[in-house]
């Protein structure tokens, strides 16, 4: 595995702090690996301000790969990345702040696809939070090229239903495949993961765990500690690490999609 999208069909269900989590337990879940999270979010998804709290250096992220008029090769997006650890385990592609900046991005976006494949086989995942769907800047190639999508969303009923027509679109993209599925934040508020499934026609969804203070922790920056690694949250996103690592187990389409 090595390029996994992760986006929303409406609201803010929570993709960057999904990411985030995926992102912070990854190395924990597969300690030979890697991971490498991108902002590709076209409005602006809040990691610079939020997690990021400590500044990222001029030149860094996708505006400064952006610049480069070099190819965009596997060494030059690491070397555009802010490490999260020492052990620089984790490192972060920070995105754009103001929407009008995406237009530059579209070869970041093609050089980045490339770079995956040879990111992934030396050891580093990539993580993509796409923000939301069908802005009109969206890096539609990742969307098309990565080895998983899923849509996040909560479980309201504006949610789901935004999540039917996100997922519909999705597949018209990639086609009907296995690879497409979901992801939902917090269970039974109102509708259980079960239900929702159903009528995402997936056979089963993950769940990541409804959880304010880690959430809260990913979004303002805060402390690490034990108490961080053994929420709810990061459980859960260790169990979708697991699943989506496991190629795509976890977001098989039901027999009637
Ligand atoms: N798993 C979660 N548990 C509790 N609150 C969450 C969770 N995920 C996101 N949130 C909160 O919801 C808000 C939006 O989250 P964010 O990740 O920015 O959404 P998105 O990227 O989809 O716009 C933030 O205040 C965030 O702290
Ligand atoms: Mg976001």
């Amino acid at each position: 595995m090595s390029l996994i999208v992760l986006c929303s069909a409406t609201g803010a269900p929570g993709v960057t702090t999904t990411v985030l989590a995926l992102g912070w337990v990854w190395p924990l879940v597969f300690p030979a690996r890697r991971v490498l999270v991108v902002d590709a979010d076209v409005a602006g998804s809040g990691i610079l301000p939020g997690y990021l709290q400590a500044g990222v250096p001029a030149g860094m992220g996708v505006l400064g790969l952006a610049a480069e008029r070099a190819p965009i090769t596997p060494d030059a997006v690491l070397e555009h990345c802010v490490a999260l650890d020492p052990s620089e385990d984790r490192l972060v592609l920070t995105g754009i702040t103001d929407p009008a900046q995406a237009r530059a991005l579209w070869p970041v976006w093609s050089g980045l696809v490339e770079a995956a494949r040879d990111l992934g086989a030396s050891g580093v995942d990539v993580l993509v939070d796409l923000g939301r769907l069908g802005h009109r800047h969206e890096p539609t190639l990742l969307v098309e090229q990565a080895d998983v999508v899923a849509v996040v969303l909560g479980s309201t009923l504006a949610s789901v239903s935004g999540a039917v027509s996100g997922l519909r679109a999705l597949r018209d993209t990639r086609g009907p495949g296995p690879s497409t599925g979901a992801v939902v934040v917090g269970r039974s508020d109102p509708y259980t993961p079960g239900e929702i499934a159903r009528e995402l026609s997936l056979q089963h969804l993950p769940v990541v765990a409804h959880d304010t203070w880690a959430a809260g922790v990913l979004s303002t920056g805060g402390g690490l500690g034990w108490r961080f690694e053994r929420s709810a949250l990061l459980r859960s996103a260790r169990a979708l690490a697991t699943g989506l690592m496991a190629g795509v187990d976890v977001l098989v389409p039901g027999a009637g999609s």
